[in-house]
This record gives structure tokens, sequence and C-alpha cells, in this order.
């Protein structure tokens, strides 16, 4: 049954990626919320659940993540859980709706086994998002929960503040844990929040808010940072010693990068690939998203927990991640292309 499963979701891939990206991309999250869970050969054993892992006061079944960004509605959490993840992190999510950028905005390179979108936070809004997300609550919970969170296009970098505060506010009841995404390159100066200086007053403003909803809740929720491979050397120590400073519970590296690294892909493709403003990830980000995680385990030596996200998309990947000083991984590039056997190889040789 489980190969039938597998034969399936190659025949239906393959029949998707024949499809406009953005297209083939709503039709798959369409049927995952529809009952695809049922055709996803179930990978949990309780073994596989007995290898816990425990960061920033949380126990995660297992060190394999979905990476934000692919369930931004959290609609399909059933088949998430289904697949095996030990955390899934839905968003991210904006205050207000908004429709993102003008399309097409999401593009994929077979060869190279990579995508580049410039999606620009495009959300159905935090009171939707949590509507979808409290539908699920009452079933049977397999996972760790996070709420990744955005602030919406026309607020201006000084108010940033109340958009992820007003998000944490709202998601903090839901949220086993929250990210603080301040790393994705299609929202027009976004990254600019990273600053030293700008990240400081931001993360004051966001801690205050915590606290509070601490005592108000008496519950703790992790927050993590989501960075961009894309920084200077300075920047990144600035970065890290403020987030130790702060103790922020853990830094998820890396979002995606607006750099482009040399791809295998047709001649053809390759003009398309280069002129292509959004942010590459997937194959070609690894070594750049590797090294990151490197120097960030180099300059915080074991202070501030690390989550690799960034051209994860095998077991030796994985492993080189953790290797490297990271204590989970997320994958989303590498779902797209090697389906849920993926998640299942990670779940067994981690
Ligand atoms: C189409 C697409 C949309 C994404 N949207 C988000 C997002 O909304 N928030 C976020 O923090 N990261 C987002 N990401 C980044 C991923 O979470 C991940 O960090 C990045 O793609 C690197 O991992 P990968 O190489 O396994 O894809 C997105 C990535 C892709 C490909």
């Amino acid at each position: 049954m489980a190969m039938f499963n597998i034969m399936l979701y190659d025949l239906f891939r393959s029949m998707l990626f024949q499809l406009p990206a953005e297209l083939s991309h709503d039709m798959a999250l369409w049927a995952l919320k529809n009952g695809g869970q049922y055709f996803i050969p179930s990978v949990l054993t309780p073994s596989q659940h007995l290898n816990p892992v425990k960061i920033a006061n949380l126990h995660f079944p297992n060190k394999i993540g979905l990476a934000a960004g692919l369930d931004k509605q959290a609609t399909c959490i059933p088949a998430w859980q289904k697949m095996g993840f030990g955390f899934i992190e839905l968003g991210t999510v904006t205050p207000q709706p908004q429709a993102g950028n003008a399309k097409p905005r999401l593009f994929r390179y077979l060869e190279d086994k990579a995508i580049i979108n410039r999606f620009g936070f495009n959300s159905c809004g935090i009171d939707q998002f949590l509507e979808n997300l409290s539908r699920f609550v009452k079933n049977q919970k397999k996972c760790l929960w996070g709420i990744n969170i955005g602030k919406n296009k026309h607020t201006d970098n000084n108010l940033a503040y109340q958009d992820y505060c007003l998000c944490l506010e709202k998601a903090y009841f839901l949220a086993d844990y929250i990210t603080v995404n301040i790393s994705s390159p299609n929202t027009q100066d976004l990254r600019s929040l990273q600053e030293p200086d700008n990240l400081s007053k931001l993360l004051d403003k966001i801690l205050t808010t915590r606290l509070k909803l601490e005592q108000e809740y008496a519950k703790y929720v992790p927050l993590f940072i989501k960075i961009s491979p894309d920084l200077t050397d300075s920047d990144l120590k600035s970065i890290l010693n403020i987030l130790m400073s702060r103790k922020i519970d853990a830094v998820i590296t890396t979002n995606t990068t607006i750099w482009r690294p040399a791809v295998q892909t047709s001649q053809k493709n390759a003009e398309a690939f280069y002129a292509q403003s959004g942010g590459l990830s997937g194959n070609p980000l690894f070594d750049l998203s590797l090294g990151c995680l490197k120097k960030c385990a180099d300059i915080t030596s074991g202070n501030l927990p690390i989550i690799a996200s960034g051209g994860i998309d095998s077991v030796a990947a994985a492993k080189l991640k953790l290797a490297a000083g990271a204590t989970l991984v997320q994958i989303y590039s590498g779902l797209i292309y090697h389906g849920p056997k993926l998640v299942r190889e990670l779940i067994t040789e981690l």
C-alpha cells in the first residue's frame, strides 16, 4: 500500500510539474487540504516518536520540520502530521489580509531542484488564519505548531513592531512557538529590520508584549528569529549578539537568498534564472546557508539553539547541517522535489 501511494504521489507530481508553478502549487495544497492525507503513507511508528529533541523548553517529537511558506493559511495540518513532521511552521501570516506581489511570482528550475519565489507575504490575515488553525485543535495533535509572523506591505518599518505584536498577541494562545520573520527578500525593506538598531528596538517591543502574554496566559511561548543568508559577517555577529543578549529562544538559519549561484540549468533557463528577482531556495542555496549556519555556531558557541533551513534535500544534507551545529532541520523545496518519502527518510535516519 505504501509503495502504491508513493507511485501515486510520483505520478501526481509529474502531472503537476507540467503546469505553471503557482497553479500546481495551489492544486497540490487544495488536494492536501481536501483529503490528500489519506494518500500519504503513514510513517509514524511509536518508536519514531520516541526520539524527541528538547530545545527552548519544547519537546520536538523528531528533528524534522516543515519550513514556513508552504502552509501560509494553516489549512493542511492533517497532511503534514501524517507525513511525520515533528514540527510545522505555518505562515508567514500578516495582521491584515493581503494579495502579495503580482503574478507570475513562483518559478521552478527542475534540473537544479531550485525554486525562486517573490510571493511577498500573500496572506489571509491573522483572523482567518487562526480560524483555520482552530479547526484542527480538537484533533489529536501529533507535532508542534510554530506560527511565523510578518508585517503588512504598507506598514512603515517604524511601525512594524505593531504588526508583529498584534500577530503575537492573537496567535499566542494557539502557538507552540512563534517565529519573527524579518528576512524575506520579497517585502520591500523588510530585511532592514535585521539592522542592529532596528532589530534591538523591534525585539524590545516584542519581548515586552511576550512578557505580558506570558503572565496573562500562564504559558511561555518561545520566540524564534529567522535570518537571511545574505548578511555581512559583521551584521551576522551583531544580530546574534542581540539575540543572545535578549535570550531569544532559537535562530532559524536561513531564509531564501537574493544571490544567484552558478547553476546546472540549460542555457535558455539560465538566462531566466539569473534575471528573475525573488528569493532562491532549494539545492543551490545549500552551501550558502550551511556557511551561514557554521558562522552562527561559531559565534554563539552553543548559547543559542540553531534550526537549519536551506537546501536540505537528502539525509546526507541534513546530517551536514546537524554536524555544523543545528539541532533541528526544516524543509520546503526538498519536499516539493522529493515528496513525502524525503520526510520519512529523514525521520528514519536522523
Ligand atoms: C514558495 C516559497 C515561499 C516561502 N514563503 C516563506 C514565508 O512566507 N515565510 C518564511 O519565513 N519563509 C518562506 N520561505 C522560505 C522557506 O521557509 C525556507 O526557509 C527556504 O525556502 C529555504 O529552505 P528550502 O531550500 O528547503 O526551500 C518560502 C520559500 C518558498 C520556496
